[in-house]
């Protein structure tokens, strides 16, 4: 939610504010800006809609500087627009911001009491009109900083800089992350350090409560009450990501065909190929001594923890608890010291779920973290961390990411049963290699379905409503496939377990709508094949995605019939979200919506 820059260096920074920002699009793109100060005046441009806008811009009226902050939004309070645009101004303050103020609104009330005026309709201006306030009453620039992080309450990683010292840019975090950037004779700020990978790869993360004081010579760091306090730099990885989108339309294509090489790399952390065994995962966390899992995670990631947690009970016979974060955090839910709790993020930075994983530490579980971002808070909070080693994912949907997380909960559950013996050594082998096929089995289905789907998505394309239906992991699948195809075709799609088709949505079956039936040949083939028959029975129209054995199996008629290899249970859900990735991405490129950003969708989000 929000990506902000800083840099105070020596050469003109506006085109590099706009290059960082770039590369935090994914958190959010209602409107952009960027301001910088040149011989004593401070300036800004800002646009509505995406960074490219605010490109224009700056190309008809440049920004020359070597000091300057910028920001990408997503709007919480006001609508996008300029006016609301990042940085704001007031009286020689700029100020970017990502995340909520809470108390703004009392605040915004006392300040217009003493005469404040306000412009936009953001909770940010108030952090610009106090820093004004105690700037006019006499204290320093780092005095008014301080005076004013203890006067806001909320959420928020803000950048500030004043007109009247073109040598320095202020920071301060509480919730959302920011990352210090060391270059030689520059200084930089950015939401995440692939923002700043051009620059350098030299990073420094504040933590909650931290105030960064930046000059080109280096950062110094201290609390709100201006204690100074070290916080140690390291080498980033993110510089060797390359984000671009290769010879593919969309990110989102491009990460759904890196899928196999990708969840090949990341099983070789987790698996010994030559031995056809799990490798002890980080021991921070005793899977054979734990007496149950509690898993919290957002959108996606949920559901993938929802497949983990069919997998842990199943073959470690650990009982899980799981829930939305943003339900799980709030539902004190009877924890006890002898759990491990789980929490699944992309980001490793998602709000509700960053506050779950507190929620469960305050109870005393030991922590561990399922993350693409091994430098993000919810990793560096937690006892022990499992990478999903992704790389890094733009397209705003999850796609790569979700497949990775299933491999590691799938090789988490295997180390997790051999550790309480609920998994023989023979089994332990035959399901690892499954693991180790799964790559080339993803490759094959990735080519082999891609025309038949394309073709399909015409098809879904004209309808306003759709069904997901699935049964044990199929169910989050359904579910995950639904969501797919909500968030970046707009079309309306609920993803139901099978068995519940009667308990209500059956009542909305009609020629309308399409329902689609992910049925592998497993244990609740027939089951499935019943509820499809109830669909079919009603005028339904089906759209059946199943295994060669299942294909065979079922005599009924469909819309369309998806055919995907036989493979075992413990790789299907990885096997099984090719197809609905794919369906929910051509539907919506056929359907010319923004596939890779969404409307009003954010990559990651750090606001409740
Ligand atoms: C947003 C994204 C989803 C993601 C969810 C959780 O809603 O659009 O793709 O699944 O946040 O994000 P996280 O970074 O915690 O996995």
């Amino acid at each position: 939610m929000c990506g902000i820059v800083g840099i105070v260096g020596k050469e003109p920074v506006a085109e590099r504010l706009v290059d960082a920002l770039r590369r935090l699009e994914y958190r959010g793109y209602d409107s952009a800006g960027v301001a910088t100060i040149h011989d004593g005046t401070m300036e800004r441009r800002r646009a509505e809609g995406k960074l490219f806008n605010l490109e224009k811009v700056l190309d008809g009226e440049p920004l020359p500087g070597t000091i300057g902050i910028a920001h990408t939004r997503w709007a919480t309070h006001g609508v996008p627009n300029v006016t609301n645009a990042h940085p704001h101004f007031v009286e020689g303050v700029a100020v970017v911001h990502n995340g909520i103020i809470e108390n703004f609104s009392e605040l915004k009330e006392e300040l217009i009491a003493e005469g404040a005026v306000f412009e936009s309709q953001t909770d940010t201006e108030v952090v610009a009109h106090l820093l004004a306030k105690y700037t006019r009453e006499g204290l320093d620039h780092q005095a008014a900083m301080l005076a004013m992080l203890n006067r806001v309450h909320g959420a928020y990683a803000l950048v500030v800089m004043f007109a009247d010292d073109a040598g320095t840019i202020m920071a301060a975090r509480s919730g959302p992350p920011l990352a210090v950037g060391h270059g030689k004779g520059e200084m930089f700020l950015g939401s995440d350090a692939i923002a700043l990978s051009p620059f350098t790869n030299e990073i420094t993360y504040l933590v909650d409560g931290d105030c960064a004081v930046l000059t080109a010579k280096g950062a110094k760091i201290m609390d709100f009450s201006g204690r100074p306090v070290t916080r140690k730099s390291q080498i980033s990885q993110a510089a060797t990501f390359l984000v671009d989108k290769g010879n593919h339309r969309h990110f989102m294509e491009k990460e759904i065909y890196e899928q196999p090489e990708i969840i090949s790399h990341a099983l070789s952390h987790y698996v010994d190929f030559a031995e056809n065994v799990v490798k002890q995962p980080d021991a921070a966390i005793d899977f054979g001594s734990v007496s149950g899992l509690a898993i919290s995670a957002c959108g996606t990631a949920y559901l993938s923890g929802l497949v983990g947690k069919y997998w842990f009970e199943r073959y470690a016979r650990l009982p899980v608890e799981i829930d939305v974060a943003s339900e799980f955090r709030y539902r004190e839910i009877p924890l006890s010291k002898s759990q491990a709790a789980l929490f699944i993020s992309q980001s490793g930075e998602t709000a509700d779920t960053l506050a779950s994983l507190r929620y469960c530490k305050d109870e005393g579980l030991k922590i561990g973290a399922i993350v693409n971002v091994k430098e993000s808070t919810i990793a560096r909070e937690s006892d022990a961390i499992f990478p999903i080693l992704a790389g890094p994912e733009i397209g705003v949907a999850s796609t790569k990411a979700f497949t990775c997380q299933l491999a590691v909960l799938a090789a988490l559950s295997i180390a997790a049963g051999r550790a309480r013996g609920t998994i023989t050594a023979e089994g332990e082998r035959a399901m690892v290699k499954h693991l180790v096929e799964m790559p080339r089995i993803m490759s094959r289905v990735l080519n082999e379905v891609q025309p038949q789907i394309e073709a399909l998505s015409r098809e879904i394309a004209r309808f306003k409503d759709v069904l997901y239906l699935g049964r044990g992991t199929s169910f989050p699948l359904a579910m995950e496939g639904a969501l797919k195809l909500k968030e970046i075709s707009y079309i309306h799609a609920e993803g139901y377990a099978a068995g519940e088709l009667k308990h209500g949505p059956i009542a909305l079956i009609d020629e309308n709508m399409p329902v689609i039936v992910i049925a592998p040949h497993d244990r609740f083939f027939e089951k499935t094949v019943s509820n499809m028959q109830e669909v079919a029975a009603r005028g339904g129209k089906i759209i059946f995605i199943t295994d060669e054995r299942g294909a065979a199996a079922s005599k009924l008629e469909t819309m369309a019939t998806i055919v995907l290899p036989n493979v075992d249970e413990i790789i299907s859900p990885m096997i099984f979200a090719l197809p609905i990735q794919l369906l929910a991405y051509h539907t919506a490129v056929f359907m010319g919506t923004d596939v890779d950003q969404p409307r009003n969708l954010a990559k990651s989000v750090t606001v409740e």
